[in-house]
């Protein structure tokens, strides 16, 4: 079974987010399970750098819309095979994937990903110059969602898988952006690509894909309703027949608390203690109090409207009265930076923060802290609350998508049958996570209660295994059709 794999993002290539993640280890489980999965990604030029032998595979010199483009290959790290997108004009620049140095967005997105989409389209379809044909294209998000399209008005194309990694971004285009890319007029209509008049690399997606997943069954359920459907409710309920919600998992060798070289002290459920070394080592680092006693909690997050951390700053001074202490690591809305960075001087010794992006930092914070924050307002699956399980450090969370799905809340009853794994919260306010952090200082202070909890969430099985299989079947029922 062939699968091309289209993606923006690729740890540890380049990440912004958890699309990254997952774009490194589903291949890798996938391509574990025997399934020839090459991954396509843009050259970016962290890609080309990391990666300084890839071969010229084919020559695009003349795709309606775009510049002239070379596709390199090569290997990944882990044995995956990769192609990448050459178009120096579109990629060889500073800044992130999607923004600049001062995080507007770039003004060619449109070109830049609907390259990406049309290239995974081409080689998709009888047009592909190469020997290798894909069996199944599987895109991920707005940024290669326009490839079901114009797959869909190709010759001898495969059939095409569509993931929603958050439907919040949607990639929304002025209308005279269908025909610069190259898209027939027929794609430019309400059945089909465009939304209120502009052009959706989404709704293309999510109309002209021959399977929908998501990335777990509660936010597949959410997106087909008015409060977390982003527009694409009705498209989705319509399509509900092939949509699916697939969990995420997490790499298990990567997010290792046995084998994690950015901690001081390695540790496993059978031996936790040496997880306090690391919380001495966070609270050296941050500029907190070291004390081995007050709870810390963590948080990891780009600093956005989704992700709640403007709950967190503004039960900030109750948290740190508890007695407790609090670290921040992220980056993301400019206004947010700012309260952060005043909070921590405010409460210095209480609160600690980084702005910025740091992988090695993420890593110790999930050790380093006794309990993880992530009250996201909607999560489509979110990976830190899994990894701080698998880390002994119990996550508050708010009770939306993944987040359900991936954590038992702490009652009697969950302790009883060994299933509690953290807190979870309903109303969506102040009110409702200062209750959720409280409840779990409570159990902090309870020594059985919270080795348990770090105990049932550190045997967990958060591999990729049972998800893969589940995406390899949906792959198979295509190649059936
Ligand atoms: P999302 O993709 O919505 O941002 P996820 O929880 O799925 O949320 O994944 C976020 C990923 O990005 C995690 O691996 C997290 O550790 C990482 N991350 C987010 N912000 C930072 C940061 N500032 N520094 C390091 N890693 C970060
Ligand atoms: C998105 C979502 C996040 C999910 C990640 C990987 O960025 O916001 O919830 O975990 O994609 O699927």
């Amino acid at each position: 079974m062939r699968v091309l794999f289209a993606t923006s993002e690729a740890a540890p290539l380049i990440k912004t987010g958890g699309l990254a993640d997952v774009s490194a280890a589903l291949p890798a489980a996938l391509h574990g399970m025997g399934v020839d999965v090459r991954v396509l990604l843009p050259g970016y030029p962290q890609v080309l750098k990391a990666l300084p032998s890839l071969q010229t595979a084919a020559d695009f010199p003349a795709l309606p819309g775009f510049p002239h483009v070379r596709l390199l290959f090569g290997i990944l790290p882990d044995g995956v095979p990769l192609w990448v997108v050459e178009c120096p004009e579109l990629y060889l620049r500073g800044g992130g994937p999607y923004q600049d140095e001062h995080g507007v967005d770039w003004m060619d997105n449109a070109q830049r990903f609907g390259l990406l989409s049309k290239i995974a389209a081409v080689l998709g379809s009888a047009d592909s110059p190469l020997e290798w044909k894909p069996d199944v294209v599987h895109c991920s998000d707005w940024q290669t969602a326009l490839a079901p399209a114009y797959l869909h008005f190709a010759p001898g194309a495969a059939p095409c898988v569509m993931t929603v990694h958050n439907l919040a971004f949607q990639g929304v285009f002025p209308p005279q952006t269908a025909a610069e890319l190259g898209l027939p007029a027929e794609c430019f209509q309400p059945e089909g690509a465009e939304y209120y008049g502009e052009l959706s690399f989404m709704k293309a997606g999510l109309y002209y894909a021959d399977h929908i997943t998501t990335v777990s069954p509660s936010y597949a359920e959410e997106i087909q309703t008015d409060v977390l459907g982003f527009g694409m409710q009705g498209l989705l309920a319509h399509r509900r027949e092939v949509l699916s919600g697939i969990l995420n998992g997490i790499d298990t060798e990567e997010w290792n608390p046995a084998a994690d070289p950015n901690l001081v002290q390695a540790y496993d459920a059978a031996n936790i203690r040496g997880k306090s070394a690391n919380k001495r080592e966070l609270q050296r680092r941050m500029g907190l109090h070291v004390d081995p006693d007050v709870p810390l909690f963590g948080m990891v997050s780009r600093f956005t409207h989704q992700k709640g951390l403007d709950l967190v700053l503004e039960i900030a001074p109750q948290l740190v009265a508890l007695p407790a202490q609090l670290v921040l690591l992220g980056s993301g809305d400019a206004g947010m930076q700012r309260t952060v960075l005043e909070l921590s001087h405010r409460y210095s010794g209480q609160v600690g923060a980084y702005v910025g992006f740091d992988e090695g930092l993420s890593h110790l914070i999930e050790a380093g802290a006794d309990i993880f924050l992530m009250p996201s307002r909607f999560e489509p699956c979110g990976l830190n609350q899994m990894y701080s399980q698998r880390y002994g450090t119990p996550p508050v969370v708010h009770a939306t998508g993944g987040l359900i799905d991936t954590v038992v809340d702490c009652s009697a009853a969950s302790l009883k049958r060994g299933e509690a794994t953290g807190f979870v919260f309903d109303s969506m306010d102040a009110t409702g996570l200062l209750e959720a952090v409280r409840r779990a200082v409570v159990a902090y202070r309870n020594k059985k209660t919270w080795r348990a909890l770090q105990r049932n969430g550190m045997n967990k099985d958060f591999g990729w295994d049972k998800s893969a299989a589940a995406y390899r079947d949906i792959y198979l029922g295509l190649m059936r059709r």
